[in-house]
């Protein structure tokens, strides 16, 4: 497979072809995401949460997600790879987030940054992509702002609420993101705006009329204890966790009843050598 470019989502945008994206949090998870062919892979500072075991995203920092970009960037060899700057990176001024961009593909070794934000982070993203990096646009429900939201509700469900996140993504398109991600918004809400920008849409939880689609990959297969709360939006394509549980039982019970390991998975040792170091 072919490296994914920049050029490369212009053309799929370009021919109406959706583009598909995936979060990716380590080695194992970016290679298997890179395997199935994934446009993009997203290391999304939701890594706090399914990596980490954090509450919220507002405890990640700069150094742990560069470290976890850093692994994931070793394992796509065709996706697009894309780091997320974690709140306190990037929020002060342009300044800090070119800084923290740079250090995204010098230490991080992806090839784009996603930041949240509209209209207020225009002159960010601008400094960022005129400096040559490719920024992701992240409005509607931007989580690392719950706290001003009010927690994680849909966004854009009135008629002024919709304008405003139009008019954020109007602008971090004007500001030279190459695509912009548009979290919990109304389906039809998402469709107009996909019609009215002129760079892709990437939607979770924005319904089918976006230009592509992402998804949190533990989410998505299933890899997560029962009982976790999950948005309406996701769509559980596997049970990754039933799997690994049922195999390390299955492990538990066959070394706690002496049947693993068998002859088969044991390194054999020659008659004579043995006879004379058992003397
Ligand atoms: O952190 C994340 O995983 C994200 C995506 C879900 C868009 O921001
Ligand atoms: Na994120």
């Amino acid at each position: 497979r072919k490296k994914v470019t920049i050029g490369t989502l212009r053309a799929l945008y370009k021919k109406g072809e959706p583009i598909t994206m995936i979060t990716a949090h380590d080695f194992p998870s970016a290679h298997v995401a890179d395997a199935a062919g994934m446009d993009v892979v997203l290391v999304g500072d939701s890594l706090a949460m399914v990596a980490l075991g954090m509450e919220d995203t507002s405890e990640v920092v700069l150094e742990e997600m560069l470290m976890h970009c850093r692994s994931v960037a070793r394992a796509t060899k065709a996706a697009f790879t894309i780091g997320d700057l974690p709140m306190g990176s990037y929020e002060t001024g342009p300044t800090q987030a070119l800084q923290t961009a740079i250090r995204f593909i010098k230490e991080g070794r992806v090839q784009g940054v996603k930041l949240e934000g509209g209209k207020e982070m225009a002159p960010s993203i601008e400094k960022i992509t005129t400096a040559g990096i490719p920024v992701l646009g992240h409005v509607g429900l931007t989580p690392q702002r719950q706290n001003a939201l009010g927690g994680f509700r849909v966004q854009g469900r009135t008629s002024a609420a919709a304008m405003k996140v139009l008019e954020d993504a109007l602008a971090v398109q004007e500001a030279g993101c190459f695509a912009v991600v548009l979290e919990a918004v109304p389906a039809e809400v998402a469709t107009i705006i996909t019609q009215k920008l002129s760079i892709p849409t990437i939607g979770i939880g924005a319904g089918n009329g976006c230009s592509g689609q992402v998804l949190v990959q533990v989410d998505m297969t299933g890899n997560f204890p029962p009982g976790r709360f999950l948005p309406k939006f996701v769509k559980r394509y596997g049970d990754v966790w039933s799997e690994s549980l049922r195999a390390i039982e299955a492990y538990r019970d066959e070394v706690k009843s002496r049947q693993y390991p068998a002859p088969e998975h044991t390194y054999p040792i020659a008659q004579e050598e043995l006879k004379s170091f058992a003397e």
